[in-house]
């Protein structure tokens, strides 16, 4: 469904030089599979799903040793070749809707056009459809809601919206990218739930900063620090017993529910810029278990228990 290997992203730098954001990810998934992309803001989660679209911005660019979206060789994919894909093979439900949608589009034109370009339906077909789908996302009053304007709805229904879009011709691949960052806490569980309701067979990528939205819908996780995986695994293991100190500090710093409060403890420091090309591992400056190797002598991703982590001293599993 999903093959990527070593993929990287870029931007120029200088004169001729180019500062690489993300630095060589490597995952695959299949169909039904919910996979959470976690980490800091600035690590490279929101370039990784882009890139899986061919929407990295101008003048950025990608290489990768193989990108496979939905059967298809995304890295030879040209800027006429996308429009079929997206949508069809792979689809994005973006942060923000009011980005995402057009502002001068109805709501019902928007999927209209959706539809037409991807499927070969009449126009009072593919209306139907569009309503049906407004319906299935948990809209009321489809109908009406048909001829609004995206900025006449609220948060909620118009991230519900964005969902509709992305799902409307079923998509192998659904990339959600902080879907319910802009929404009221209430609201962020019913359109966490709709996602995990209207993606049951296809491959869905859930990028977010919020380690209880990750646990709540996703099988796997990947721990994204400084543009690369830093821990890969099933999300009960991983967000339970994490064994890389870059996700023990990401979960000591948010609260959870699930045992006793402990104090929250911030990481110390910031992430390294992207152009920071030190030869040890990145986390060194903040990590409480670092060594002297740490500093010159970048891990690599090997599994540890069964899943992979990129760390020479690992956190005990007790
Ligand atoms: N258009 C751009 N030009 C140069 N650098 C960029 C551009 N867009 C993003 N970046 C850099 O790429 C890095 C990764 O960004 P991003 O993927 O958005 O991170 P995340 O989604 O994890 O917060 C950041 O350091 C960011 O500053
Ligand atoms: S390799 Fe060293 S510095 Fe990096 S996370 Fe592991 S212990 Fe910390
Ligand atoms: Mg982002």
């Amino acid at each position: 469904m999903l093959e990527v290997e070593n993929l990287r992203v870029w931007f120029p730098h200088g004169r001729g030089d180019r500062v690489e954001v993300v630095k060589g990810v490597s995952f695959s998934m299949t169909r039904g599979e919910a996979l959470a992309i976690v980490g800091e803001s600035g690590s490279g989660k929101t370039m990784t799903s882009l890139s899986l679209l061919g929407l990295v911005p101008k003048p950025g660019g990608i290489e990768a040793e193989r990108l496979m979206v939905d059967g298809l060789d995304a890295i030879g994919l040209g800027k006429k070749e996308w429009p079929a894909v997206r949508g069809k093979n792979i689809a994005m439900v973006f942060q923000d809707a009011l980005s995402g949608l057009n502002p001068v589009r109805t709501i019902g034109s928007t999927l209209v056009e959706a539809i037409k370009r991807h499927q070969g339906l009449s126009t009072a077909d593919a209306k139907k459809a569009a309503i049906e789908t407004i319906e299935a996302v948990g809209i009321p009053e489809p109908e009406a809601r048909f001829g609004v304007y995206p900025h006449q709805l609220s948060g909620g229904l118009r991230q519900r919206v964005m969902i509709a879009l992305a799902i409307i011709n079923r998509p192998s691949i659904v990339v959600a990218d902080e879907p319910t960052t802009a929404l009221d806490a209430t609201i962020q569980a019913q359109i966490l739930e709709l996602l995990q309701e209207m993606v049951t067979d296809a491959a869905l990528i859930l990028i977010t900063h919020d380690l209880g939205v990750a646990a709540s819908i996703c099988d796997r996780v990947a721990v994204m620090y400084a543009g690369r995986f830093v821990e890969v695994g099933p999300v009960d293991v991983v967000l339970s017993r994490p064994r890389h100190p870059y996700t023990a500090g990401l979960l000591a710093a948010v609260p959870r529910f699930d045992r006793e409060r402990k104090p929250l403890v911030p990481i110390p420091g910031s992430p390294p810029a992207p152009d920071d090309v030190g030869t040890g591992c990145p986390f060194e400056p903040r990590c409480p278990r670092a060594m002297e190797r740490c500093s010159v002598d970048r891990p690599l991703l090997e599994s540890l228990d069964g899943h992979p982590v990129a760390c020479w001293n690992p956190v005990p599993n007790d």
